[in-house]
């Protein structure tokens, strides 16, 4: 049995390089991701591990089959840039990493916030260029605000933990209710009551066709005065420009931002002598009220680790077992 790891960063390289070891499976490691051209390099594999937010190839699952592939094992938990039906017709099978550490993003997504509430960024900016006057950026508390939570999975319940630690109240949407959540009463009934009622929303929900662009001109306008806005999930669920209309007329007061609907040539990429095309990101990375990070909620240590050696375990399990806990396709 061996694999191809895509993308591999050299902060992964460390537990690859240890779980071949100890399961004595070959695993080459490309840092490139796969695209196209990268097809052709799957060839002799059982399984290819990868990790990407754009697109995946078309056809990649027919080329798979042709050449015996296996398993696509992906190391992150979104499966919404893949073709999960192509992989069914061919019977790959397509494993994800469910859980890595969901506390990882839902705690950057609350440091986001409160960076927010406190105006960090322009205290930074200000501290920076000598000027250590504190009026009229003053801040705002967690514990007096409620905060509207869209999708109560691990990573939702994570953070719904963590804002009930700070004394905030939770309300919850979610189009499957968690029993437990549920006898707490944190549910609202619709997605309109939690923009009515959240002076802050969150998501922490998949990117799927019928939530694309959840939160467009439409839901702004549903909601209260000066909410703030945190999306540590996909970027397809803002529709961009109308955040941006609704910060400027201030329905919006700030927004934290770690997806951005087109940031896959520019997310993790070094910009720095290259100046990008994209005036809507520009845009919002002048406003004082907003954060943008680059997709980084999900980057700690525990979970880099954790996404590598459950990729490849489930990998080694489809190949052998023909089948894993993971598994995203039937
Ligand atoms: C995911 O796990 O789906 C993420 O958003 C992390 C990213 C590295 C793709």
């Amino acid at each position: 049995m061996k694999f191809i790891a895509f993308d591999v960063r050299d902060d992964e390289k460390t537990y690859f390089l240890a779980w071949e070891r100890e399961n004595n499976i070959k695993v080459t490691l490309d840092s490139g991701v796969l695209d196209d051209q990268a097809l052709e390099k799957v060839k002799g594999y059982d399984g290819v591990l990868a990790l990407q937010t754009r697109a995946y190839p078309a056809g990649m699952f027919e080329f798979f089959k042709k050449h015996g592939i296996k398993v696509l094992s992906v190391r992150n938990v979104g499966v919404d840039n893949l073709d999960l039906k192509a992989a069914q017709a061919n019977q790959i099978l397509v494993t994800n990493v469910p859980a890595y550490s969901p506390n990882a993003i839902a705690e950057f997504s609350v440091t986001q916030l409160l960076q927010l509430l406190r105006q960090t960024t322009i205290f930074r900016q200000k501290v920076a260029a000598h000027d250590f006057r504190w009026a009229p950026y003053i801040g705002e508390e967690l514990c007096s605000k409620t905060v509207g939570v869209i999708g109560t999975g691990r990573i939702g319940k994570a953070a719904i933990k963590i804002y009930q630690g700070f004394n905030a109240q939770v309300i919850a949407y979610d189009l499957y209710p968690d029993p437990k959540l549920k006898s707490q009463g944190i549910y609202v009934p619709t997605l309109a009551d939690l923009f009515q009622q959240a002076d802050v929303i969150t998501l922490h929900l998949p990117a799927t066709a019928q939530d694309h662009y959840l939160l467009g001109e439409k839901a702004f306008a549903q909601m209260k005065q000066g909410v703030y806005i945190v999306n540590t999930a996909r970027g397809a669920l803002i529709d961009t420009k109308a955040l941006l209309a609704a910060l400027k007329n201030h329905r919006v007061a700030g927004a934290a931002l770690d997806t951005y609907e087109n940031e896959n040539s520019i997310f993790n990429h070094d910009l720095r002598s290259q100046p990008f095309d994209d005036p809507i990101l520009a845009e919002l990375l002048v406003q004082p009220n907003v954060l943008i990070t680059p997709h980084i909620a999900f980057y700690t240590k525990p979970a880099v680790e954790n996404m590598v050696l459950i990729a490849l375990n489930s990998a080694k399990a489809v190949c052998q077992q023909g089948k894993s806990d993971n598994l995203v396709t039937k």
